[in-house]
């Protein structure tokens, strides 16, 4: 059928055209930031899930949310290199620039602006990534120790009070938080735990992969009293139907029984995948309905798709001897495997491959479930491995 009329939208964190059973979970985000604003405990939120399971979208969907209730927000992704302060300065300076129009937050907001010039400047030595503008000159003794964990607290608690004053909340989206460094997790843990104990408007909503609640807890031991980690998993078989046959039933074309029933046993509801396939059949339909043998040709579509995209631009960032290691996890199957397994498979002490899984979960390729586990980041992985490195090759 028509592909410009396709409404199916693989890509990383590209927004689909249903946002399909995510709504308990948006009603989760907004009651918190409700109370947060109201002065009422809540703690902040941390989503965790694989690869392709649509955490980003839903982080900005909820953000959509919470600008249209009124509540101030900013939005960064970690990615591997830079330093947490250099993300969040400029979008502080922004939330702080807005905060500022507003009458009764204007002098607190004025005085974050200038905590965040004192911030940018005494930190600048040890991060020297952040870059920011400044409107303010520093106030001398706020936000300006060259600590991370004090001065982004009293960054946080002003910012906090000016949100506090406009009526407002503060909530800060961070995405692929598992990448920020522990020291700097810590930091933001203390802010966090400040805003909290003083009642401020201040919530983090974060998203991350599943070895996320872990680092935060080695950061700092009380995390887990301040932070809800909601699972983000696949979608149930009915919100899967929902992913797929309502954008097409919004074109005026509907999908079959049978075809419906396929794409979640290929997909097993994982939403990127439910994406690729929807776009997939609808490239193989001739014409509505959708049918199962449409389905039937768009899964060697769709998979040689992922594999030239979402699979392998993970896989192109391995040295050999990771990807010596993910193959011989595929070998054991979908997992989890117990290191001593996979390091059987590979005839080698577990001990000397410490280095190689160590550097595949800071990649974010591996996780650990508990200890002595491992297990993939991205649903389906270890088919993809066997199908990239086919026989026993790899084995050499
Ligand atoms: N609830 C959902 N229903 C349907 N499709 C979804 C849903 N959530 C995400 N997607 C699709 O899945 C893909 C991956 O989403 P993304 O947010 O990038 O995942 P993650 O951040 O967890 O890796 C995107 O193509 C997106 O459109
Ligand atoms: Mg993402």
């Amino acid at each position: 059928m028509d592909p410009v009329r396709n409404p199916y939208s693989p890509g990383a964190g590209t927004p689909p055209p249903e946002l399909a059973g995510r709504d308990e979970l948006r009603e989760t985000i907004r009651i918190a930031l409700e109370r947060v604003r109201a002065g009422r405990p809540n703690k902040s939120i941390l989503m965790v899930g694989l690869r392709g399971v649509g955490k980003t979208v839903l982080l900005d969907r909820m953000r959509e949310d919470a600008e249209g209730s009124g509540i101030h927000t900013t939005r960064v992704e970690a990615p591997e290199s830079r330093s947490l302060p250099a993300l969040l300065a400029p979008e502080l300076r922004l939330a702080l620039l807005r905060l500022s129009r507003i009458a009764k937050a204007k002098e607190l907001a004025h005085r974050g602006l200038r905590g965040l010039a004192g911030f940018a400047k005494a930190l600048k030595v040890k991060y020297q990534d952040i870059e920011v503008g400044f409107d303010f000159d520093p106030e001398p003794g706020l936000a300006d120790n060259g600590d991370l964990a004090h001065d982004l607290q009293a960054l946080l608690e002003v910012a906090g009070s000016a949100a506090g004053a406009a009526g407002a909340a503060l909530a800060m989206f961070i995405d692929e938080l598992q990448y920020v460094e522990e020291e700097e997790l810590a930091a933001l843990i203390t802010a966090l735990h400040r805003t909290a104990q003083r009642s401020l408007p201040v919530m983090l909503v974060g998203a991350g992969l599943p070895q996320l609640p872990g680092r935060m807890g080695r950061a700092k031991s009380y995390a887990e009293r301040l932070f809800d980690f909601p699972q983000v998993g696949p979608l149930a078989e009915e919100a899967a139907r929902i992913a797929i046959a309502k954008p097409a039933s919004d074109q005026g074309v509907q999908v079959t029984e049978d075809a419906l029933i396929r794409i979640f046993q290929e997909t097993h509801g994982y939403p990127y995948f439910l994406q690729e396939w929807g776009k997939h059949a609808w490239e193989a339909a001739q014409a509505s309905p959708i049918t199962l043998h449409d389905v039937e040709l768009a899964s060697q579509t769709a998979v040689a798709a992922l594999d030239e995209s979402f699979f392998r631009v993970r896989f192109d960032r391995l040295t050999p001897s990771e990807k010596k290691y993910l193959r011989a996890m595929a070998e054991l199957g979908p997992g989890p495997h117990r290191s001593g397994d996979i390091a059987d498979e590979l005839d080698r002490g577990v001990t000397s491959l410490g280095p190689t899984r160590s550097q595949l979960i800071a990649k974010g390729m591996i996780w650990s479930p508990s200890h002595g586990d491992t297990a993939f980041t991205v649903p389906l992985f270890d088919e993809f491995m066997r199908r990239i490195m086919p026989g026993d090759d790899w084995k050499q």
